[in-house]
């Protein structure tokens, strides 16, 4: 794809994955459009991507895991007259809990901003980029949606969700000049440990946000794009093992690995 002058909008670009969709894109002309909620952070990535790159960078800091976020942000971007060509929908967090445990009121959040504002930007956008005749969707999924996971049930089922909606929606989008892509990383060195408080030490194959997000970009630019993508080798091995093993089996292993000590 050709990104260059074109303008992308990223959500969770205050750290990790986002950033590094940030550095990339930039790299090629695109401009941005950055989203979390830590300001100070998007500041200074503004600061650092329009020096670096000579592009243009506005951010909005918003908490997307509002059932009115999307349309807050909707609102501010057609405010400011910004027209989103590419929209990366990457924000997003674990819950580490038994379901029995967990936080009710954490795991709206979690819900809301994995699924519910991924849905809600995605329908937002979509129409203008069809107008133009020309655009790009990729929605961060996981590897952990591709079996369920026991302490991390909810995480990994809003995972799945996105998959299913994402991989549909290339479906509807076949045969158009607009892309959409479910990224599925497996474990990738970022912030996403910390704030779901999971050590990361059981974790093989871990990848870096860079080769992650560049995996990501060279689907893209292929001409026939795939409806998802899984990142790094070791994931895509484990991922062809997960369609032949049992069930029962691939449930306990993935539990075993969010297990809290
Ligand atoms: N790291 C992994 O191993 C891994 C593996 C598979 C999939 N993923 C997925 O990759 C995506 C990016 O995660 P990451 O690894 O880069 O994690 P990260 O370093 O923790 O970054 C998460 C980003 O999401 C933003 N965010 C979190 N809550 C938000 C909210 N309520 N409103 C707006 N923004 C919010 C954070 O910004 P603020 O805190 O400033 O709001 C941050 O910019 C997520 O969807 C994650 O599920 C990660």
């Amino acid at each position: 794809m050709d990104f260059n002058g074109r303008t992308a909008l990223i959500t969770g670009a205050s750290a990790g994955i986002g950033v590094e969709f940030a550095h990339q894109l930039a790299a090629r002309g695109t401009n941005l459009v950055l989203v979390a909620r830590r300001e100070d952070r998007l500041v200074a990535l503004v600061e650092e991507i329009g020096t670096k790159y000579g592009v243009k960078v506005s951010y909005f800091a918003i908490d997307l895991s509002q059932p009115t976020s999307g349309s807050t942000l909707i609102a501010n971007l057609a405010q400011t007259g910004i027209d989103t060509d590419i929209l990366i929908n990457n924000a997003g967090f674990a819950t580490n809990n038994k379901v029995a445990n967990e936080d009710r009121i954490r795991v709206q959040a979690e819900i809301q901003l994995n699924v519910g504002t991924l849905v809600d930007l995605t329908i937002g956008l979509l129409p203008a980029m069809q107008a133009q005749s020309f655009g790009a969707i990729v929605n961060v999924a996981s590897t952990a949606a591709l079996q369920p996971v026991p302490n991390l049930a909810v995480y990994a089922a809003t995972k799945a969700f996105v998959l299913s909606f994402t991989e549909a929606l290339w479906g509807e989008l076949r045969g158009t000049n607009i892309r959409a892509l479910a990224l599925c990383p497996g474990a990738t060195e970022s912030e996403f440990w910390a704030v779901a408080d999971i050590s990361s030490k059981k974790m093989v194959g871990m990848q870096t946000a860079e080769q992650v997000v560049r995996v990501t970009l060279r689907e893209l630019d292929k001409l026939n794009s795939r409806p998802s993508v899984i990142s790094g080798y070791t994931n895509k091995v484990q991922a062809q093992l997960l369609r032949v093993s049992p069930k029962r089996m691939t449930i306990a292993i993935a539990g075993s690995l969010f297990k809290k000590d």
